[in-house]
């Protein structure tokens, strides 16, 4: 098996292939994802939660998020590795591309960049340079001193709006994936159907491109409360790859997330 590659990202778009993606902080780990034939693994910013036990991901650096990505490059053969930039890593074009050149330098393939306004241009700027960008928009968990929590985005016809709008400024600054984190089943759609690139949900519903969860989370590890969107798999799957498994079959063939995972 050949690795995943960016066209054949963009192709299962245009195919109405579906994706599967999950997030991963080290090479154990990403053996078995890799195994299981997940197409996209993300070394999040959540490590600042689900690995280091922070209460936001405010605190991740890009040290954190390299040394990862390195760990999680040396366990993929086949899967396609993103890496967010972390808390102001994006703060200005200059910092973002030392960044990405670092997370890239590390086995990433593409980046991951929360939000759109002046982010936009920090996107054009990496994809002119060769970066590939994936954009991130509903609930961006560094926004969390501003929103003040964690929960669903997009609600109400501006606030729709606005995203829609936000979803076709990304991709037309050069984004080639996006990942659309808690926002209503319906928009997610008008979202998905706006724009040309790949999304990738969490708690969006299943009319994404793709689907993203939370390592610890789809094993049913969890601190405080679940979130609706989260399924354990580990007890659907009996064991860590049939973990994995499911999860690629049920995404695969549409069953994951169900309605009652959405917004
Ligand atoms: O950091 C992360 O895990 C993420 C995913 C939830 C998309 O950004
Ligand atoms: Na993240």
């Amino acid at each position: 098996t050949s690795p995943v590659t960016l066209p054949q990202l963009l192709q299962a778009r245009r195919e109405g292939r579906r994706l599967t993606m999950l997030t991963c902080y080290d090479a154990g780990f990403a053996r078995a994802i890799d195994a299981a034939g997940v197409d996209m693994v993300l070394v999040g910013d959540s490590l600042g939660m689900v690995v280091q036990g922070h209460d936001s991901t405010l605190p991740v650096t890009v040290d954190d998020i390299a040394y990862h990505t390195a760990c999680v490059a040396r366990g993929l053969h086949r899967a396609f590795l993103l890496a967010d930039l972390p808390f102001q890593a994006d703060a200005s074009t200059s910092s973002a591309l030392e960044a990405s050149t670092r997370l890239l330098r590390a086995g990433a393939a593409m980046v991951k960049i929360e939000g759109a306004g002046f982010k936009l241009d920090v996107i054009r700027h990496l994809v002119e340079r060769e970066i590939p960008v994936c954009a991130h928009l509903g609930l961006t968990p560094q926004s969390v001193l501003r929103l003040g929590g964690y929960r669903v985005q997009g609600r109400g016809d501006e606030a729709a709006q606005r995203l829609l709008d936000d979803a076709r400024a990304v991709e037309a600054a050069g984004a080639s994936v996006l990942v659309l984190e808690c926002v209503p089943w319906a928009l997610a759609q008008r979202i998905t159907e706006a724009v040309s690139i790949p999304t990738i949900g969490i708690g969006a519903g299943a009319a994404c491109t793709g689907q993203v969860l939370v390592l610890h989370d789809m094993l049913g590890l969890r601190h405080g409360r679940q979130p609706r969107f989260v399924k354990d798999f580990l007890a659907a799957g009996g064991s860590v790859s049939g973990a994995f498994e499911a999860y690629v079959r049920e995404v695969r063939e549409g069953t994951f997330p169900a309605p009652e995972h959405g917004y």
